[in-house]
């Protein structure tokens, strides 16, 4: 076992460096090389993040360097060797990582629903940079920059961060009726995508203050307080995030905080002549070029678009809301906020319906 592998790492070493050694001084080499000197490559990530929003292009930096080696540095040798350059995506609960990138030389590859939308920078031969184009919610996320030469394997890792709004949800079925896998459901039929404990730790610092506890990506069940009141963990706590911790996947059942960012299209009030039931407000929507809007794009209008508007308006989930960001009399007196009037009878003639087209 040792002797192969010190067999792989000679061969390395003889490879990488071209040296002209005899038996007993590559012997000394490649102890040499190990113990002293480790890895020659250096990494270099800028920024801890990078911030952009759903449909927008976004560049994660990541600069390689090779470090000065006694041996290599005495000899005047550069690396004749392609490094491969990796780049993967960090899974929430940080055990997996899902392939996004790979580079050698003048092949590259990109995997699953990075196909297509993943470039090399190359600025200059260090430069392991990568674009993502046409950004998805589901892009967020710890990335990790690999890169290889030879047996050296330097990483780093940046988040790919987007603008956006989380939001606390629970369907028609009620309070407290979502496992997991269904909260990740319920968010994505809203044009939204479960929120990770850092989104929802932004959302908090942000002032969202929340009592019912919801699902997280990774597993986790919080709940945001900034106003700590008996109810809610208790009134002589301090403001923070509450936590049940990781509950049982398909047995709990709790509400999801969902998170979504800008959206390419149009939402809008459809102004009409009459209140609607639930069915004819659908219907109304599509005989606009639309759709029923989704309680996702309310929320991205209301709080990246400054969306305000004081009517009650079905969405596509059922439920009737409205925007509004000049809290005024009649119309979310004490906060800017997406009011909420329930899940009405689906047969009630009584609200408006808000819509949205794709571009
Ligand atoms: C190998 O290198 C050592 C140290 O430089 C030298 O003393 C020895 O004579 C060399 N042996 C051969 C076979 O070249
Ligand atoms: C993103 O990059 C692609 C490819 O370079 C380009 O065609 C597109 O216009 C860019 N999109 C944005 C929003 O900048
Ligand atoms: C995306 O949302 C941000 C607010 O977070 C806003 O400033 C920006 O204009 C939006 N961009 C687009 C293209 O809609």
């Amino acid at each position: 076992m040792t002797s192969l592998l010190l067999l792989a790492l000679l061969s390395v070493c003889w490879a990488d460096s071209h040296f002209n050694l005899n038996s007993t001084e590559s012997k000394y080499f490649r102890t040499i090389y190990i113990a002293d000197h480790g890895s020659r490559l250096g990494i270099k990530m800028d920024q801890p993040k990078v911030i952009s929003y759903r449909g927008n292009n976004a560049t994660l930096p990541c600069k390689f360097y090779y470090k000065k080696v006694a041996s290599h540095a005495s000899h005047g040798v550069q690396s004749p060797f392609k490094v491969r350059i990796k780049w993967t995506k960090l899974t929430s609960d940080y055990l997996k990582e899902i392939d996004v990138f790979v580079s050698l030389g003048n092949n590259w590859k990109s995997f699953g629903n990075y196909q297509g939308r993943v470039f090399l920078n190359e600025a200059d031969e260090n430069d392991a940079s990568i674009t993502i184009t046409d950004l998805t919610l589901e892009d967020y996320g710890n990335y990790k920059c690999e890169i290889i030469e030879g047996l050296d394997d330097v990483t780093g890792t940046i988040l790919l961060d987007l603008q956006g709004v989380v939001f606390p949800y629970f369907p028609r079925l009620g309070r407290y009726n979502l496992n997991f896998i269904e909260a990740q459901k319920a968010c994505e039929d809203q044009d939204a995508i479960i929120a990770s404990f850092h989104q929802l730790y932004e959302a908090w610092r942000g002032g969202l203050d929340w009592c019912n506890a919801g699902w997280l990506k990774d597993g986790s069940v919080q709940y945001p307080i900034n106003k700590p009141r008996e109810p809610c963990g208790g009134k002589n706590t301090v403001p923070g995030i509450r936590s049940y911790g990781y509950r049982d996947k398909l047995k709990n059942k709790y509400d999801v905080f969902c998170f979504t960012s800008n959206f390419t299209g149009r939402f809008y009030y459809l102004i009409y002549h009459q209140k609607l039931t639930y069915s004819e407000a659908v219907q109304a929507c599509i005989r606009d070029g639309s759709k029923i809007a989704k309680v996702g794009q309310m929320f991205a209008a209301w709080k990246l678009l400054n969306y305000d508007r004081c009517d009650a308006g079905w969405l596509a989930d059922g439920s009737v809301r409205y925007p509004i960001t000049r809290p005024r009399h009649r119309c979310s007196e004490s906060e800017a906020a997406v009011r909420f009037s329930g899940f009405p009878d689906k047969k009630h003639r009584l609200y408006g319906v808000y819509c949205f087209r794709s571009n």
